[in-house]
C-alpha cells in the first residue's frame, strides 16, 4: 500500500490538531473503548499520512494532567540538533525522516533491514500516556503514539544468547548538524537488558498528541522506557542489535560515574551533581512545590521484580 507522507514542514498549522480537539477525541475514544470498539492497525495507515486516528488507550496510562504540545516539542534534549533545550525544535525543522529503515542484527534468527512502514503495519498501535523523568530533575506527562517494544522484538526471534539489546541513532552529520561537534561520541547508543526490553511497558513511539512524531522528539521512531531516566529513551533509531554482552552506551561512556547502564528512576540514589528526590513538572509555575520522585518513576508494580536482589546503588 502506497502511503503519502507529508513532511513536518508541509503540514499547515490549520491541519494540526489543536490540543482541545485532541482531548475531545481522546475522551470519545475512551468511551468507545468501553464498548469494545478497537481499531485494527491496518485500518489506521491511510490516515497516518497526516495524523493518527483515534487509538485504543494502553492499560498503563496515567491520568495525570498532560503537558502541552508546546512544552513537549520546544523543551527537548536531542544533542544531534544542539545542546540547549530550545535548539532541537529550531534546528531539526528541516530533518526529513522518511523513508526510514531499521537494521536488525546480532543474536536473532530473523535479522534484516526493515522498512519502518512495514514494521508499523504489523504493530498494534496505541496511545500510551507516560511520565518522562529526566535525570536533570524535570518531568513531563506525554501522550505518545506507539507500540510495544517486546512485541516488535519477538518478531525478529532473538536466540538464547540474546541477553541485551542495543539501539543506535542515525549517524549523518549533514542531516544532524549537532554531530559535527564532539559533545558526545556519535552515533548515540543505548541499551537494555533483554528482560527489561521484553517487559510490557517500553514502547517504540511514532507519534505524540495524535500527530506524527515531531523531529525534535526523535522522528520517525524512538524508544520510550518510562521507569528509566529520559536519556535511555533513544531517538531516531536506525539499528537494533541483540547481544550476549552488555552494550557500551553513550552517556555511560561519556561520564561513567554519573550515568549508569541501568539508570532506573530512583529518589534514593543521587546523581553526583543533582539530588533525585524531587522533580519539577515542566509547564508548572516555578513557585509551585516540586513533585516527589517515585522509585521506578511510579512504575514499580510492573518492573520492580526485574531488579529483585540487586544493589541499586552499585547498579545505578
Ligand atoms: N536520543 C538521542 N539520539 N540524542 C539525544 O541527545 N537525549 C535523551 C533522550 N534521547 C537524546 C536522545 C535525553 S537526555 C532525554 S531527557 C530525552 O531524549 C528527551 O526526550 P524529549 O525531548 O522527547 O523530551
Amino acid at each position: 500500500m502506497a502511503i503519502i507522507i507529508k513532511k513536518q514542514a508541509d503540514i499547515k498549522p490549520s491541519e494540526i490538531t489543536p490540543q482541545s480537539v485532541y482531548l475531545d477525541r481522546r475522551r470519545f475514544m475512551q468511551q468507545s473503548l468501553v464498548t469494545g470498539a478497537l481499531l485494527a492497525t491496518d485500518a489506521l495507515l491511510p490516515a497516518w499520512a497526516k495524523r493518527w486516528p483515534q487509538l485504543p488507550a494502553s492499560q498503563f496510562n496515567t491520568d495525570e494532567t498532560l503537558n502541552s504540545f508546546e512544552d513537549i516539542t520546544t523543551y527537548n534534549n536531542f544533542y544531534e540538533f544542539g545542546t540547549s533545550k530550545s535548539d532541537p525544535h529550531r534546528q531539526a525543522k528541516d530533518f526529513d525522516p522518511r523513508p526510514w529503515t531499521i537494521t536488525v542484527e546480532g543474536e536473532c534468527d530473523k535479522p534484516g533491514t526493515f522498512d519502518l512502514e512495514d514494521i508499523i503495519k504489523q504493530a498494534s498501535v496505541q496511545e500510551y500516556i507516560y511520565r518522562l523523568r529526566c535525570v536533570e530533575g524535570w518531568s513531563m506527562v506525554i501522550p505518545w503514539v506507539g507500540f510495544s517494544l517486546a512485541d516488535m522484538l519477538k518478531r525478529f526471534s532473538p536466540n538464547s544468547r540474546a541477553k541485551y539489546v542495543e539501539f543506535t541513532t542515525l549517524l549523518d552529520k549533514s542531516r544532524m548538524p549537532g554531530q559535527k561537534r564532539r559533545v558526545l561520541r556519535w552515533p548515540y547508543v543505548e541499551g537494555l537488558r533483554i528482560d527489561e526490553a521484553m517487559n510490557a511497558l517500553p514502547i517504540m513511539a511514532v507519534g505524540l498528541y495524535g500527530e506524527l512524531l515531531p523531529n525534535q522528539n526523535g522522528a520517525p521512531i524512538r524508544l520510550v522506557v518510562p521507569w528509566k531516566y529520559g536519556f535511555k529513551s533513544i531517538k531516531s533509531i536506525v539499528k537494533i542489535r541483540f547481544m550476549e554482552t552488555q552494550p557500551a552506551t553513550t552517556w555511560n561512556l561519556s561520564a561513567p560515574k554519573e550515568y549508569g547502564f541501568y539508570s532506573n528512576v530512583n529518589p534514593n540514589v543521587d546523581h553526583p551533581r543533582w539530588s533525585q528526590k524531587k522533580e519539577r513538572r515542566i509547564g508548572e509555575a516555578f513557585w509551585k512545590p516540586k513533585h516527589a520522585t517515585k522509585i521506578y518513576n511510579g512504575y514499580g508494580e510492573q518492573v520492580a521484580h526485574l531488579y529483585a536482589g540487586m544493589n541499586l546503588k552499585k547498579y545505578f
